[in-house]
């Protein structure tokens, strides 16, 4: 029988920042997406709300709605087998109340079927958060560079540089850790603060633009595919141009569609000479 695959728990997760075991995670947004990175061994998967930019063709991520997010984080959990998988809360949907942001986690939770979610934001979101687990929902942080209110930041800017930035970003990561967020993500920050952050908490750390030291690194599937050619923060490392692959691949068939070099035979269904004989007089050509 085959053996069935065994699903990612947070202790698990948890039990590798212990053993100083690197964790690595990447973003997902289909049903396909979500079959290659668990194939491949990802550890968690984030349907995050860069779905706006990188699927959905908005500018950044802020349109996003809780319909849209739960329209992609369906199909991702159905698709993954042992990834740990977290669905990303919309600008919106957890800022205007403590209320608010437990109904919406639990929709993401509940009915998108994921295994934690995952909002923006330090200290002014730790009730928020120590809330949303007292509902029994995992909680993901998120600081530094928080993208959905980057505005307010100066724009999409590396954050903590200055000293007191850097002790405003560690207080923000013990506020968040102390509220109880099994893991927070790192983004863009120098990487001394990183390390210093990673040290301190309990959770897990996972950096984006925020170096080595964090306990495990993610990245937007579309940037390390070369899917996405808007622009590539200087944090993106591209393993593969699969768009210019994909893209070649198209334009074949392009081509071989106005040449009449497909289909061939090879991918062409034919019938027997008596039937075709006897259809040809009944349709008369
Ligand atoms: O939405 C997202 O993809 C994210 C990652 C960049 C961490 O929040």
């Amino acid at each position: 029988m085959a053996e069935e695959m065994q699903k990612l728990s947070i202790p698990d997760l948890v039990s590798m920042k212990r053993e100083g075991k690197k964790i690595s995670m990447i973003t997902a947004y289909s049903y396909p997406q979500g079959l290659l990175v668990d194939e491949a061994g990802i550890d968690i998967i984030l349907v995050g709300d860069s779905l706006g930019m990188v699927e959905l063709g908005y500018s950044g991520t802020t349109p996003v709605t809780m319909e849209e997010m739960l329209a992609h984080i369906k199909p991702v959990t159905r698709a993954v087998k042992r990834a740990h998988v977290v669905g990303d809360m919309p600008f919106m949907s957890y800022n205007v109340s403590i209320e608010q942001a437990i109904t919406n986690a639990g929709i993401l939770y509940k009915e998108g079927a994921c295994d934690s979610i995952k909002l923006e934001g330090g200290q002014e979101m730790a009730k928020t958060i120590e809330a949303i687990i007292r509902a029994g929902i995992p909680t993901f942080g998120h600081i530094g560079l928080t993208p959905q209110t980057a505005g307010m930041l100066g724009g999409f800017k590396v954050q903590g540089k200055s000293l007191d930035a850097a002790k405003k970003l560690i207080d923000d990561a013990i506020a968040v850790d102390e509220a109880g967020a099994f893991a927070i993500v790192l983004e863009s920050i120098p990487r001394q603060l990183a390390k210093i952050i990673s040290q301190k908490v309990k959770a897990i750390t996972i950096g984006i633009g925020a170096g080595m030291e964090c306990d495990g690194q993610v990245l937007v599937f579309h940037d390390i595919l070369g899917l996405f050619k808007r622009f590539t923060p200087k944090f993106v490392k591209v393993y593969a141009n699969a768009w210019d692959y994909e893209l070649k691949a198209i334009k074949d068939f392009i081509d071989e569609v106005k040449e009449q070099k497909f289909p061939t035979d090879e991918f062409t269904y034919t019938m027997k000479e008596d039937v075709l004989n006897e259809l040809s007089k009944y349709a008369g050509v």
